[in-house]
């Protein structure tokens, strides 16, 4: 009987998990340039850390949820965000002096959405939160510091992401924005799809991402001036504006109907998003939410994050990531007789610190050769009666051919160079 995996989970075979940790490596190291520290939190979760801090009203908390049937408080995550300030709250980690405190996390989260290409069920995030700080700038640095993260996955602002930003000011703007929406769309009502009709009444911001033709079509024509904000929100969104600027980011879409699926979200908003990927176009998004941790039980931390999905930034680079890193050495031998000796040599390169591996199945020297080429061995040693008899080795080069016998030290001094 053979068993299919879980729909909307995916296999990260070799190649994609060589894909998965190089980009994680990567991400790594510049969250480690900007000074964030990890953070390793549970797949299981208590459901009312996203009941409480996500929104009521949102797919996520509405539809997307995967509770543990027999387990009434629990589920698996669907974001890091809330989780996270939930685990700063239980461990006391925002300190009365501290000034800002930089958190990462990579992991898997769960939504059970409706599976289709670059949306999955169990999809992985590399999520951070700058904690403590209500400063345009920090806004600034985080969004800064996505985009240096794409950058060094080799993507480019404008050729294969773009970036959407958007404020919402804060609670009162945003009650205030809400309110301005409610008297816009009471006319439209009757032309807007039977969800958003509850959302108009439940949480309107919701209708301006509604994917109904109708409902786009009505959001769309919208004016959004922004009148709505006060002025002091109109200064810190220019501000961030401006620092992005500092920073080489010019090329941005200010765009007013950006508000995000998630209810935390004050102030600054913003979406990594693609034309590569058809209808999943979010790489990565996040935002300023500065009344989350009060919400879940702490004191009140302004607070400003995103998290990027890494199934999706995959899916744009599957073609750089088509073959498996190369071996080192491929350590290949005459006749069986010699397969000690060869795999004496394997562990003494491996000793040095040197990759090296050989087959098993112990065929003849052509075949392994040819199997050298199919591992992709920079560097095959063939070991024959005579490099044994000689204690030497005959090194060759597979990218030139080239082929030199040498002693074990010239052999080190050729594989480390
Ligand atoms: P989010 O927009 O829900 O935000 O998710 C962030 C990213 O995760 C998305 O842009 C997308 O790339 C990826 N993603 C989301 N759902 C799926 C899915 N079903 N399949 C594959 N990829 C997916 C958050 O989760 C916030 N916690 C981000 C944040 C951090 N805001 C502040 N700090």
């Amino acid at each position: 009987m053979k068993y299919q995996g879980v729909k909307g989970t995916m296999d990260f075979l070799p190649e994609t998990a060589e894909c998965a940790y190089d980009l994680e490596v990567k991400a790594r190291n510049i969250l480690n340039l900007y000074g964030y520290r990890e953070l390793r939190l549970p797949v299981l979760e208590n459901i009312n850390v996203f009941l409480r801090g996500l929104g009521d009203t949102t797919d996520i908390v509405q539809k997307q949820l995967f509770r543990i049937a027999d387990k009434e408080d629990i589920c698996l995550r669907p974001e890091g965000t809330a989780q996270l300030v939930r685990s700063c709250v239980q461990n006391n980690l925002f300190e009365a002096n501290e000034r800002v405190k930089k958190l990462f996390y990579v992991g898997a989260m769960f939504r059970g959405e409706r599976p289709q290409k670059g949306r999955l069920r169990q999809f992985h995030q590399i999520g951070v939160e700058a904690m403590g700080v209500r400063s345009p700038v920090l806004d600034a640095e985080v969004i800064k510091l996505g985009y240096d993260i794409l950058c060094s996955f080799g993507l480019e602002n404008g050729k294969h992401f773009s970036l959407e930003i958007n404020t919402l000011g804060t609670l009162d703007d945003k009650h205030a924005f809400e309110s301005y929406l409610k008297d816009t769309l009471e006319s439209a009502k009757p032309d807007l799809c039977d969800l958003c009709n509850d959302r108009y009444d439940k949480n309107i911001l919701r209708v301006l991402d509604c994917k109904n033709p109708s409902c786009k079509e009505i959001v769309s024509n919208l004016d959004l001036d922004r009148s709505y904000l006060s002025d002091e929100s109109k200064k810190y969104y220019a501000e961030v504006l401006r620092r992005l600027d500092d920073f080489g980011i010019t090329v941005y879409n200010d765009d007013p109907l950006l508000v995000r699926g998630l209810d935390y979200y004050t102030h600054t908003v913003f979406e990594f998003t693609t034309d590569l990927l058809g209808a999943q176009a979010a790489i990565g998004a996040g935002g300023r939410y500065d009344n989350l941790v009060k919400e879940l039980g702490g004191k009140e931390v302004p607070c400003c994050g995103f998290g990027l999905g890494l199934e999706r930034i995959m899916l744009m680079l599957e073609d750089d990531y088509k073959e498996l890193s190369p071996i080192r050495v491929f350590v290949a031998y005459a006749g069986e007789e010699n397969f000690d000796a060869a795999y004496d040599c394997v562990m003494m390169l491996r000793d040095e610190g040197i990759s090296a591996d050989l087959d098993f199945t112990k065929p003849s020297l052509k075949s392994q050769l040819k199997y050298s080429q199919k591992v992709n061995a920079e560097f095959v040693v063939i070991l024959g009666e005579d490099e044994i008899k000689n204690n030497v080795y005959m090194l060759r080069d597979m990218q030139n051919s080239q082929q030199h016998t040498v002693d074990f030290d010239g052999l080190i001094d050729k594989l480390t160079y």
